[in-house]
């Protein structure tokens, strides 16, 4: 974004990469009125009109550091944005998390039915490559930024978290099983934004490379410790989901196996993680620092 934006309160910043975001996921994502209508008015609906947008808030920040244009940023921001909310939808499935609310609105498969948001998935996951692949920019980037999305979405990442989450239900998982799920199913697609924003530039020095996976990797994990937190310890209003949801279905999470105040303190130490790991690249990494406050910091 503009130089001028360099000098915005976090939260103006924000609001202004959001409001971009919602745009370019609106103008992505089909009308309502093409053919099959149900379905686009669905991934319309999972999609539009609600979440944080984190992850592509760690696409822009980083794109700062990289010094990458808007225009491949935007089609990275989407990208994201676009897997995180398939991820969601099959997640509130009844054969996964059978949640029924969802950014404060009815699931999809409540507001549609679940053959639908099955559906909603499965398109909102190709949308995301194929706009990554329309990225304007040089051939061989565009190729490294399909890549890393892929293996972070597939069964080596948020496909593969998935799948150890629905696995560990009502089991007790020793410590690092527990901290290799959160990096799968979450870590691995927050680390990817971070990576795609810098990726968009073309190039990148090994300093950034390896300062930007650190950092990816301690909010990445922080991300999810926080989100096991509110679960417990904020209500659904706030939430937009249903709270309590993790403990009444028997789910394993740092919560419930570190406890409490462990869960926060560890949240605690990978914010100062990340933002030490951001030394080396200075300034521009700035938002980059902020946005590492914001996840570990946030209450919804
Ligand atoms: C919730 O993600 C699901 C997890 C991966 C923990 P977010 O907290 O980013 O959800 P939205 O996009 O803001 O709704
Ligand atoms: C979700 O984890 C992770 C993904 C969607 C990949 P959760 O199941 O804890 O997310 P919420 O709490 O329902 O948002
Ligand atoms: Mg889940
Ligand atoms: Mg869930
Ligand atoms: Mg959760």
């Amino acid at each position: 974004m503009r130089d001028s934006d360099s000098g915005l309160p976090l939260r103006d910043w924000i609001a202004r990469v959001q409001e971009r975001v919602e745009h370019s996921l609106d103008e992505t994502i089909p009308k309502a009125q093409a053919i099959p209508q149900r379905l686009h008015a669905a991934m319309r609906y999972a999609v539009l009109g609600g979440g944080k947008r984190v992850r592509p808030l760690l696409v822009f920040a980083a794109g700062q550091v990289a010094q990458a244009r808007d225009a491949v940023l935007d089609r990275c921001a989407v990208a994201v944005e676009l897997i995180h909310a398939y991820s969601l939808v099959h997640d509130d499935l009844p054969c996964m998390d059978d949640d029924v609310l969802r950014r404060g609105k009815p699931t999809v498969h409540i507001e549609f039915d679940e053959a639908t948001a099955l559906l909603v998935g499965d398109a909102l996951q190709s949308l995301a490559f194929e706009t990554l692949s329309r990225a304007e920019a040089a051939p061989a980037g565009v190729l490294a930024m399909v890549n890393r999305l892929a293996k972070a979405s597939g069964s080596e990442g948020m496909a593969g978290g998935q799948a150890i989450d629905l696995a560990s239900v009502g089991a007790m998982l020793d410590r690092q099983s527990l901290e290799q799920m959160h990096r799968l199913k979450t870590g691995a697609l927050l680390s990817a934004s971070v990576m795609l924003g810098a990726l968009a530039a073309g190039q990148m020095s090994e300093t950034m490379a390896v300062s930007l996976e650190h950092y990816s990797k301690a909010v990445g994990l922080a991300f999810q410790v926080v989100d096991d937190v509110l679960d417990v310890e904020t209500d659904t209003a706030t939430l937009g989901k249903t709270a309590g949801k993790d403990a009444m279905q028997h789910k394993p999470t740092y919560v419930s196996i570190l406890g409490l105040d462990a869960s926060k303190e560890l949240a605690e130490k990978l914010r100062l993680e990340a933002r030490a790991a951001l030394t080396p690249l200075g300034a521009s990494a700035g938002r980059l620092a902020e946005l590492a406050d914001f996840i570990v910091l946030r209450k919804h």
